[in-house]
């Protein structure tokens, strides 16, 4: 692509007819909702898809990801999804859910064998980067010890989170919401001291195991049944059904008497559902 050709991109506007066609794709896949007000947002996000191909409008764009089924469009369909959600997160995010997970859940679950005899089962169903379940490990793994019976399921519908969080490379600066003791515990430094990374260690890792899941599917196929999930910072982009159908599904996959966890500016408020609030943001399973 020529100079004159990328100038033209950052000029370019999506018509209402595009931007309504990605509003309704990405409801209907995803569950996020798409205001007229995020419209500027988009364009940026696509645009770097629209480099990356060497493309120069976004209706060429539209027509590669909605051209069919041939491997490369499907392909870019999850590029797409890559490119438009919102995968803002950090470790030890909203902390009071740790503290209530340690100081509440953790000796309950304890005394009723988890962590020993019975596997404790926890689910990041919108885990972004990995910092949230890799949060939860180093949790439980104070509490439990690396070798305690616990294991962390985490998804996402994003591809290239998922792979950033596999990877578990993180730059210095997104560690520093880990306190010290644990960060000397549980990460490894780079050893380019240039590049200023941190890796989280394999026996750490080994307690994660990672996967695509969407939760708009008609269902879930986890392995197990969950004692806790965290869905936390992901229900706020869907409308008030998508939100009820999702939280459902998930009900449907915790055990009774397990925990489900919300991000601090969502909530359950008038949806009939079988929860019943332990703290704010945190339920329990009826
Ligand atoms: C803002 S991040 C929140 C990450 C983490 N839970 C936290 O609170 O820090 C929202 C995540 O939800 C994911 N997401 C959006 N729609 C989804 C869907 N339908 N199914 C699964 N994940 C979804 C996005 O890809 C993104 O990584």
């Amino acid at each position: 692509m020529d100079a004159e050709n990328l100038n033209d991109i950052y000029h370019q506007k999506l018509t209402s007819d595009e931007f309504g066609l990605i509003q309704n794709y990405i409801q209907v896949k995803c569950g996020i909702r798409l205001p007229l007000t995020k419209k500027n947002m988009v364009e940026g996000r696509l645009r770097r898809r629209l480099k990356a191909l060497n493309i120069s409008t976004y209706g060429e764009y539209l027509a590669v990801v909605f051209g069919g089924d041939s491997p490369a469009a499907e392909q870019e369909r999850f590029s797409f999804i890559d490119a438009i959600t919102t995968n803002k997160t950090d470790f030890f995010r909203e902390p009071n859910h740790f503290d209530y997970l340690n100081n509440r859940l953790l000796p309950n679950l304890q005394q009723q064998g988890y962590g020993k005899e019975q596997t404790l089962n926890i689910w990041s169903s919108a885990c972004s980067t990995g910092e949230e379940p890799y949060t939860l490990a180093m949790v439980l793994a104070e509490y439990f010890g690396l070798s305690g019976n616990f294991r962390i399921y985490a998804s996402d519908i994003s591809t290239a989170v998922l792979e950033k969080a596999v990877r578990a490379v993180y730059s210095e600066d997104k560690a520093d919401s880990i306190p010290y003791e644990l960060k000397k515990k549980y990460l490894l430094k780079s050893k380019n001291q240039d590049a200023a990374l941190v890796r989280v260690k394999p026996e750490l890792r080994q307690k994660v195991t990672f996967g695509r899941l969407n939760l708009m599917d008609s269902e879930y196929s986890l392995p197990v049944k969950m004692n806790v999930v965290f869905c936390r910072n992901v229900i706020i982009y869907f409308d008030h059904q998508t939100q009820f159908d999702i939280i459902g599904k998930i009900c449907r996959n915790i055990v009774r008497g397990g925990h489900l966890f919300l991000g601090h500016s969502e909530s359950v408020h008038g949806m009939d559902l079988p929860l019943r609030t332990a703290a704010p943001t945190i339920f329990e399973r009826l």
